[in-house]
């Protein structure tokens, strides 16, 4: 699948409609696809530039773009709760996801974050991604392999338990851990031994209760950092005329993003200070 330039067979095209509805079809030569205005021709899609408008038979009009990631996750299919775009970004940000990175992460769950990492640690990096569920490793390697158009060579997708992995079964230490998991303060003791000093952790955790249990299990460690939480509202604004405001719906929670870095073995961190209460 290509990226950039004008349209080829085998490219995952989102038509858009005048109503703004969507229909994806996957270009291939002499195909068409029908629509209750009739007819679209693939070939009148190959070989066009990205943003062109295609008419079908009886002359609806369709605004043609590749998927963009953020159209895929939004619309493939799911085993689990996938982590959001607006969540996505802070953790490859805030985890300083760098290209040749070595990232493991776990559950793999419906594969909208291992794509994610692949697309940032590249062919030099690779992506640890282990899954507990045979159905949802199902649903990881279908999406990914259709986002990227074959299976990236730089993925392990693995079915186990967490719990189990050693740093043999990862060639060593990894640079960044990522856990969306239900009680990833079960597996720190474990992933400790994973990361390598100096790297990144972060979990994914929807409620108040896990943010406590996995906090307070990384100070037990005591071998992180202090934990940082913290989560990411997302508004969108209506910007028509007048009418400059933000739109009435949200999805208001997502989940908390926790973040600590693996210290040195055998270093203890200063404790933070805090002011004395007077
Ligand atoms: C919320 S989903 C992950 C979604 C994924 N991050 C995404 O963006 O598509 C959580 C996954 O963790 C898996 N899981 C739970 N415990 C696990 C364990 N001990 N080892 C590996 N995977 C585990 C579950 O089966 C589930 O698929």
């Amino acid at each position: 699948m290509a990226y950039s330039g004008p349209f080829q067979p085998g490219d995952r095209v989102q038509l858009t409609d005048a109503k703004r509805r969507h229909h994806t079809i996957v270009l291939a030569a002499g195909g068409s696809y029908f629509t209750h205005k009739g007819e679209i021709k693939h070939d009148d899609i190959i070989g066009a530039h990205e943003g062109t408008v295609v008419t079908s038979a009886q002359g609806g009009q369709y605004l043609c773009f590749r998927h963009l990631m953020v159209d895929h996750v939004l619309s493939m299919p799911r085993g689990a709760a996938v982590i959001y775009p607006k969540d996505a970004g802070q953790i490859l940000i805030e985890g300083d996801i760098f290209q040749g990175a070595r990232v493991l992460e776990a559950g793999a769950g419906s594969g909208a974050l291992s794509m994610a990492l692949l697309r940032a640690v590249g062919p030099t990096g690779h992506v640890y991604s282990y899954e507990i569920r045979d159905d949802h490793i199902g649903f990881a390697r279908d999406n990914v392999v259709e986002y990227f158009g074959e299976e990236p060579n730089w993925w392990s997708l693995r079915l186990g338990d967490l719990g189990e992995v050693t740093p043999e079964d990862l060639g060593g230490p990894v640079d960044r851990i990522i856990l969306d998991m239900v009680d990833p303060w079960n597996y720190l003791d474990q992933v400790t031994k994973l990361l390598i000093p100096g790297g990144v952790i972060m979990t994914y955790v929807a409620t108040v209760p896990q943010l406590m249990n996995v906090v307070e299990g990384l100070r037990a460690q005591r071998c992180f950092t202090e934990p940082r939480s913290w989560e990411t509202l997302l508004r969108e604004w209506k910007v028509e005329g007048l009418a400059v405001r933000p739109e009435h719906r949200m999805n208001a929670h997502t989940a908390f993003l926790v973040f600590a870095r693996r210290l040195a073995d055998g270093t203890v961190a200063p404790r933070p200070q805090r002011r004395a209460r007077k």
